[in-house]
């Protein structure tokens, strides 16, 4: 990744500011999102944990984890959206504390200093070839047992997700850079404000590997509820079946056939080399 491809994408997430937060709210997918990304987050981190939140953005995910009772190092590499995330949350004592991190360079922690690593909304896929690094650091500084909880773009589910969008892909860009991007999932074969490296789940397990990690379990995020939302709206009222709706969500989003179905892919790993 370049510096320039950094800069670009830091700046992007200062312009962006609190848009952020309102991204897992403004939607059902959103919402149901959300929830996914909650579930999965409940089933690796416990009360008393010290967790290091990468990507925090203005800290949907740092106000989980401070319910769930955890004590939490938030960072992010745009000094905007750290700065949303210090007015959100300045009196909560479970933050520890507030820093400009790159997701890139964790050579600053110790060694298994932290029980938990999270690192949600995508910053793994905005670091391109830099990846492999960025989760070897990840796994270096969780203690022995201990988790990287992620998520990265989907390429296959954003594919049909935006199907109207990226059909038109060829005719905009070429059939070239079409091509390399289904292949690849890299978007910087056809440039823009947001490029990120979309990954099928074959390819997340493959990265784990590499990294001298295995994967515990991964999710999509979503797998019902991205596509036909009217039909949801007014299940969304009814808040029994809402909740049913979503147990069944959240679960099938974790089926082997369902990975690749989201936008996102949620996965959590831990190393086997120290563990
Ligand atoms: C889509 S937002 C997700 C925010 C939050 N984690 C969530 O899931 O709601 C992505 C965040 O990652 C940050 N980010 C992007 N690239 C990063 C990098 N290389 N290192 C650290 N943070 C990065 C952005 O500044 C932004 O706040």
């Amino acid at each position: 990744m370049t510096q320039t491809d950094r800069e670009q994408m830091r700046a992007y997430f200062d312009d962006y500011a609190s848009a952020e937060w309102d991204r897992l709210e403004r939607d059902i997918s959103g919402r149901v999102s959300l929830e996914v990304h909650r579930q999965f987050l409940r089933r690796f981190v416990q009360a008393g944990d010290r967790v290091l939140e990468i990507g925090a953005g203005p800290g949907r995910f740092t106000q989980e984890l401070i319910e769930l009772g955890a004590t939490i190092a938030v960072t992010d590499f745009s000094p905007i959206q750290l700065e949303l995330n210090r007015q959100r949350h300045a009196d909560s004592p479970s933050v520890e504390s507030w820093e400009i991190l790159d997701v890139c360079d964790t050579s600053k922690y110790s060694d298994g200093e932290f029980d938990a690593v999270v690192v949600y909304g995508g910053p793994l896929s905005y670091v391109f070839e830099d990846v492999d690094e960025a989760l070897k650091g990840l796994f270096r500084i969780v203690r022995p047992g201990g988790v990287v909880v992620a998520s990265v773009m989907s390429l296959l589910g954003t594919w049909r997700h935006l199907r109207e969008e990226a059909l038109m892909m060829p005719e905009i860009f070429g059939d070239e850079a079409n091509d390399a991007i289904l292949r690849t999932g890299d978007l910087r074969f056809i440039g823009g404000p947001h490029i990120c490296q979309m990954y099928r789940a074959t390819e997340v397990t493959r990265l784990v590997d590499r990294c001298g990690g295995e994967v515990l379990a991964m999710s999509a995020s979503n797998w019902a509820s991205l596509e036909k939302q009217d039909s949801l709206v007014s299940l969304e009222t009814n808040p029994e079946r809402w909740k049913r709706f979503l147990e069944h969500e959240v679960e099938f989003c974790g089926e082997p056939g369902a990975l690749d179905g989201g936008t996102h892919l949620l996965f959590a790993a831990r190393s086997v080399s120290v563990n």
